[in-house]
């Protein structure tokens, strides 16, 4: 599961902290998934109180990914893939979308946190065509996930860089655009970034993200939309741009989805 020896089961339950709310389970609960605890229902419902388009949020930066992950294997041609921050697993994840297009993808997980490591064998039920690996490894180590993900992923050819909703994680969006554009050196031109993370763009949203900072959990910042399109810097937006994550091609199944405005996202080629 890793280069070095895989944690064992025991270790990892002990480190799972479930006295206090966690992203990637919160996160798991606004999506309807069952992989969370009593502190993260209550965390997400205090938070739903506050901002109810939470759960339209979550679900719409996973409808994002989905789209963008098809876009960059049907139309950028794209075989490998490296997904930080990759949460716990959903119905679909970036490996069985781009593999149902192109059986031959090879995708990369990274994450930190201990419970998804704990599920990540089913993020690694690939084809056989293809490949998935699991990296436990931390978004503010660029270079050691590169050379990790080079154990699985041929660097010598382009990579889609998958970056959903972890940014916010990093304190400050001048880190976060010094990691992404570290992640990206790492790759070659033809090399694509796909990223979506949540902004400031309502009252509400911002009131209710402040509670959850101080509730223990680890912050996440949300971020200007100035900030976000930063992120993608020196790359090539393709159309159209950065934008609320519903407006980037959607579907006609997306029809009446609601206009969420507060999750920013778009795709961007490495020239
Ligand atoms: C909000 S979830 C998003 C999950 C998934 N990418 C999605 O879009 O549905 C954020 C994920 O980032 C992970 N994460 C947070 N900080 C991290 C760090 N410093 N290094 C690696 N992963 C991190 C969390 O464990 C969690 O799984």
């Amino acid at each position: 599961m890793t280069d070095d020896a895989p944690t064992p089961r025991s270790d990892l339950v002990s480190k799972i902290d479930t006295s206090v709310p966690h992203s990637a389970r919160i996160w798991n609960y606004w999506l309807g998934g069952k992989d969370n605890y009593e502190v993260d229902r209550a965390a997400g419902d205090a938070y739903c109180r506050v901002f109810p388009g939470i759960v339209d949020i979550a679900r719409a930066s996973r409808r994002f990914l989905t789209r963008s992950v098809r876009f960059l294997t049907e139309e950028a041609g794209l075989r490998q893939f490296l997904d930080v921050g990759t949460g716990l697993p959903t119905a679909d994840n970036t490996h069985q979308i781009a593999q149902r297009i192109a059986p031959d993808a090879r995708i990369v997980y990274v994450d930190n946190d201990p419970l998804v490591l704990m599920h990540a064998h089913a993020l690694l039920t690939s084809t056989p065509q293809g490949a998935t690996e699991y990296i436990e490894a931390d978004l503010r180590e660029p270079e050691a996930i590169l050379g990790r993900a080079a154990g699985t992923l041929d660097l010598k050819e382009p990579v889609g860089l998958i970056l959903s909703g972890i940014l916010g994680h990093v304190p400050t969006g001048e880190e976060a655009r010094t990691i992404v554009r570290r992640l990206m050196e790492g790759l070659l031109p033809g090399s694509y970034l796909s990223l979506n993370e949540g902004i400031d763009t309502d009252g509400e949203y911002v009131r209710a993200q402040r509670a959850y900072n101080e509730s223990g959990a680890i912050p996440y910042h949300l971020r200007t939309l100035t900030e976000v399109t930063g992120y993608f810097e020196g790359l090539e937006l393709v159309d159209p741009g950065v934008v609320p994550v519903t407006r980037w091609r959607p579907e006609i199944a997306a029809v009446g989805e609601s206009q969420s405005l507060g999750q920013a996202g778009g795709v961007a080629r490495k020239p």
